[in-house]
């Protein structure tokens, strides 16, 4: 019965991303070019989550069309930024039915007080609690179904999703446990589900508003200066950068004197992050000059670094034709591996199928 699948489990790494509008330089280095690395050591699974995206309200998700072309650009920025479809899977979540499946599954398991501590809910949810969706409550439990569905040992994940990976864990420990005697007579030792690891991005590359840098670069900001779109022309990087703002102080020569310098910090950071060098590195060759002239050689630098990326996304989702065969192919391929697991979970809850 359970044969379908070993109880040995294999590393693999499993992250996801909202199609929810405006890629931003924040999302490309803190997650995507992430996702690229780990390609290299790794088998990975990258998701289009967009059974997530609809958890808030239209208004905020923009509707059937939005939604549509959402899930093309984060594909787009996938596949522009160098995530290969075909040694690796791509694809968007509502198409792997058992996400959902695996989710209620996990909304039994969960407790209330678990959820009632999420701090990202409370955010999302604002002062208007009563109205929020009950899916946004429920959000962490699915994307707990989109890691363990895998029996994902690794994600990387931004700081902001650490919580919800404690409690990927936790779900993953209490089903373990309350079926532990079923677990092991279908063969699979003392584990169904791995402890998946987090890999958090280090602060380091965390990417900050231009606008204000204690905040995160964040697409729901209402100021489009204070983010770098990733199809955002020449221009346009030119003028958001120029207008980034800073100290009256020149660039310190050294890393310690970025402390209490939030946005000279966060620019130094952009400029290491994109130029594969250190932060001491970077003040070593602009430290003691003006923000201008650094501005514009960062300028350089974003647009060098991701106007390819950018262009190549335009082209991509100009003609879907591409994209949608890469999605339907790897959704495809993810269900090969989904649908032995949720069958197994079905097996050791005792639902008959
Ligand atoms: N919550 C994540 C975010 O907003 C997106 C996400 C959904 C995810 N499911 C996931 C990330 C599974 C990693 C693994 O960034």
């Amino acid at each position: 019965m359970t044969d379908e699948i070993s109880a040995a489990i294999a590393p693999r790494v499993f992250s996801g991303v909202q199609p929810t509008g405006n890629l931003h330089l924040g999302n490309y280095l803190g997650a995507i070019l992430r996702f690229v690395e780990m390609q290299k050591t790794h088998d990975c699974i990258y998701c289009v989550v967009d059974l997530h995206a609809i958890t808030q309200p239209v208004s905020v998700w923009g509707g059937p069309k939005e939604l549509a072309r959402n899930i093309h650009e984060v594909t787009a920025a996938f596949l522009a930024a160098g995530i290969d479809p075909v040694k690796h899977v791509v694809f968007n979540q509502s198409r792997v039915h058992q996400h959902a499946e695996l989710a209620w599954v996990f909304n039994c398991i969960a407790r209330l007080g678990w959820m009632n501590r999420m701090t990202q809910f409370k955010e999302k949810a604002g002062k208007d609690r009563e109205n929020a969706s009950l899916g946004l409550y429920a959000y962490p439990s699915l994307m707990a179904a989109d890691i363990l569905l895998y029996r994902a040992t690794h994600v990387p994940v931004g700081e902001d999703q650490k919580q919800h990976l404690e409690l990927t864990r936790d779900i993953a420990q209490k089903f373990n446990n309350d079926f532990a005697e079923s677990i092991a007579e279908h063969g699979f030792g003392d584990a169904f589900f791995p402890m998946t690891e987090p890999l958090i991005q280090g602060p380091a590359t965390r990417v900050m508003s231009l606008r204000d840098g204690t905040k995160k670069m964040s697409k729901s900001d209402p100021s489009d200066l204070s983010r770098i779109n990733l199809t955002d022309d020449r221009d346009t990087v030119a003028q958001k950068l120029r207008k980034a703002k800073t100290d009256p102080e020149p660039l310190p020569s050294e890393v310690e004197g970025l402390a209490g310098r939030p946005e000279a910090e966060n620019l130094v950071g952009i400029y290491a992050a994109l130029s594969g060098r250190t932060a001491a590195d970077v003040l070593a060759e602009f430290g003691g000059g003006q923000f201008s002239g650094f501005k514009s050689a960062l300028t350089d630098l974003a647009v060098d670094k991701l106007g390819p990326v950018g262009s190549e996304m335009k082209r991509l989702v100009a003609d879907p034709g591409h994209i949608d065969t890469v999605l339907r192919e790897g959704a495809e391929r993810a269900s090969a591996i989904a649908a032995p697991v949720m069958n197994a979970v079905k097996d050791i809850v005792g639902f008959l199928r």
